[in-house]
């Protein structure tokens, strides 16, 4: 029987993680799992609801009463805040500012450290972020973690934004992804850095496709040593 692993890929911003673990897990016939949208839905819950961003009690508290689920339609992956579909909500840019604030908190990453670790408990997980190969899984069976030069990466998102009818300056996107890479990487609470055991794919001359099929590639071979392992 074929065991169905757990994969960790992490990056920063622009890096084409999000694009190539969903695709790669629909490759798969594995779950996606998108652990930025968890933060970005708490977030969005915060603000709705008022709740004062510095008092970091009441935001923790605001944290552990919603519940966070995931759905498939076709191959978008859509988020549920209690029931309510936020899939779209989530990726506005006043909501990319605030998550910040509210991703450095200990105990709001406590408790979504918690759910991610129960979705990925039974395995067959492609699960993306910034700490799931360093503090969610340190236990995944294998972990990738995805860059790209900056300049590449500010094109990218430039162009995301662009498809979502947002135009802003090269240059405003590229100050705005140096700030969030330094913000996620210097933080004290699980900040963003590879695992010592991920394998590093610099994605600047890759497409997607290209992404997706050295991840599947790994994947499938990995899967292959744990049949004969285990026969
Ligand atoms: O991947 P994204 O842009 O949707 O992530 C939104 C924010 O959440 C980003 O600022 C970093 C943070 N995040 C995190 O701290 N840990 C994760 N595992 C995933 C995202």
């Amino acid at each position: 029987m074929k065991r169905k692993l757990t994969i960790a890929i992490d990056g920063p911003s622009g890096s084409g993680k999000s694009t190539t673990a969903r695709m790669s897990a629909q490759k798969l016939g594995y779950t996606y799992v998108d652990t930025g949208a968890m933060y970005r839905a708490i977030t969005l819950h915060i603000l709705n609801n008022n709740v004062p961003m510095k008092d970091k009690s009441q935001v923790v508290k605001a944290a552990a009463e919603v519940q966070i689920q995931f759905t498939r339609t076709g191959d978008r992956l859509e988020v549920l805040l209690d029931g309510k579909n936020v899939t779209d909500k989530i990726r506005e840019p006043h909501i990319g500012k605030a998550v910040g604030l509210v991703s450095e908190i200990p105990g709001v990453r406590a408790i979504l450290v918690n759910l991610q670790r129960s979705l990925a408990d039974e395995g067959g997980v492609v699960m993306e972020g910034r700490d799931i190969g360093t503090r969610v899984l340190p236990n995944a069976d294998l972990k990738f973690f995805l860059d790209a030069d900056i300049e590449e990466r500010a094109h990218r998102r430039q162009s995301q934004l662009a498809e979502q009818g947002v135009e802003l300056e090269y240059e405003t996107v590229k100050q705005e992804l140096i700030d969030r890479d330094t913000r996620d990487s210097e933080r004290d609470e699980s900040p963003l850095r590879a695992a010592d055991d991920a394998i590093l794919i610099d994605t600047t001359n890759l497409s997607i496709e290209d992404q997706v099929d050295l991840i599947v590639q790994r994947v499938r071979e990995k899967e292959a040593q744990e049949v004969t392992l285990h026969e």
